[in-house]
């Protein structure tokens, strides 16, 4: 039976496990310039219907490494942007391709799409999740501090698609995970409740209580995608959560600073901060790279 990726938790524990150890092995091959390509021929349709730099290229490298090709597909320059029904795009796309990743707004269009097509779907964000965004973080995470469980995560900042897949992380791995939002900006409701009585979770309004003692500390933008009407009220309601400085000597001496990009300086993140854990933002963007390819070869091959 075909598998989809629209959010973390249609994964078992193992399957998470499986895909951070060989997104490792396959970022040693690349490293090793040893040549892998178990997705001979096979292609992968991205269907875009919001921006993306790192979600587009990283999976467009990742196919095209590991054998295959991407084909790029804005939806404003496909039938879907003429009101095509998703369900008949799945049972075409079907037809010609291996797999499809999209970015899309509505949770909905996603589970449509994986509902109706007979090959792998693949969420590259939606308002409600960014799974693999939050799967390559965690692989991030593991590899930088060596492990997952002994460690407290913070994410400070909104409520967003990015907290939401953290939730879901939590869960899946059993990670303590604090969550800071301002008061009107908490994850949503039904993904909260999935949480409720998991063990080191916890949800506050206040970013310092969050960050005490934290091993991560990781953020978001205050407006994604699809917000911009809502922008000057954001930034006004977040001004405490950003992560600066003062901020950062609450948590553990050996802090790691994570970014999934893009970054607003000044907002979500200080300048200074961002430039001090340059390195591990942009080794977190690399990794998406490898993360994606260990999901493609698996949902693709079938490993
Ligand atoms: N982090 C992320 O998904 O970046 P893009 O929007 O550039 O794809
Ligand atoms: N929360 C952001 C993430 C961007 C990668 C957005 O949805 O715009």
């Amino acid at each position: 039976m075909k598998r989809d990726f629209t959010k973390l938790l249609d994964i078992t524990t193992e399957e998470g496990q499986f895909l951070l150890d060989r997104a490792g092995v396959l970022k040693g091959k690349r490293r090793e310039g040893v040549e892998y390509k178990p997705l001979k021929d096979k292609s992968l349709a991205m269907i875009f219907e919001k921006a993306s730099t790192r979600t587009r290229v990283s999976f467009e490298v990742a196919i095209r490494e590991l054998g295959g090709y991407a084909i790029n597909m804005h939806s404003s320059e496909t039938q879907i942007g003429r009101g095509e029904p998703i369900k008949d795009t799945a049972r075409v796309l079907s037809r010609y391709v291996d797999g499809i990743m999209i970015r899309t707004y509505a949770q909905e269009t996603v589970e449509e799409m994986a509902k109706w097509a007979t090959i792998p779907v693949i969420n590259g964000l939606t308002d409600l999740y960014h799974p693999c965004q939050v799967l390559s973080d965690v692989f991030t995470i593991q590899e930088i501090k060596g492990n997952l469980k002994d460690l407290k995560i913070a994410y400070i900042g909104d409520g967003n698609n990015m907290a939401n897949s953290w939730i879901e992380a939590a869960i899946l791995f059993g990670l303590n995970l604090s969550i800071a939002t301002p008061e009107g900006y908490e994850p949503e409701r039904g993904i909260l409740k999935k949480a409720e009585g998991l063990k080191g979770f916890s949800l506050t309004h206040d970013p310092y209580g969050a960050a005490k003692g934290a091993d991560v500390v990781n953020t978001d933008v205050w407006v994604s995608m699809g917000q911009e009407e809502e922008r000057l009220k954001r930034e006004k309601a977040f001004v405490p959560f950003a992560i600066d400085e003062r901020l950062l000597e609450v948590a553990k001496e050996d802090v790691i600073v994570l970014h999934c990009l893009p970054a607003h300086r000044n907002q979500e993140i200080s300048d200074t901060v961002f430039e001090r854990h340059q390195e591990t933002i942009f080794t977190q963007a690399e990794n998406r790279l490898h993360v994606q390819k260990a999901i493609l070869e698996w949902l693709i091959k079938g490993v």
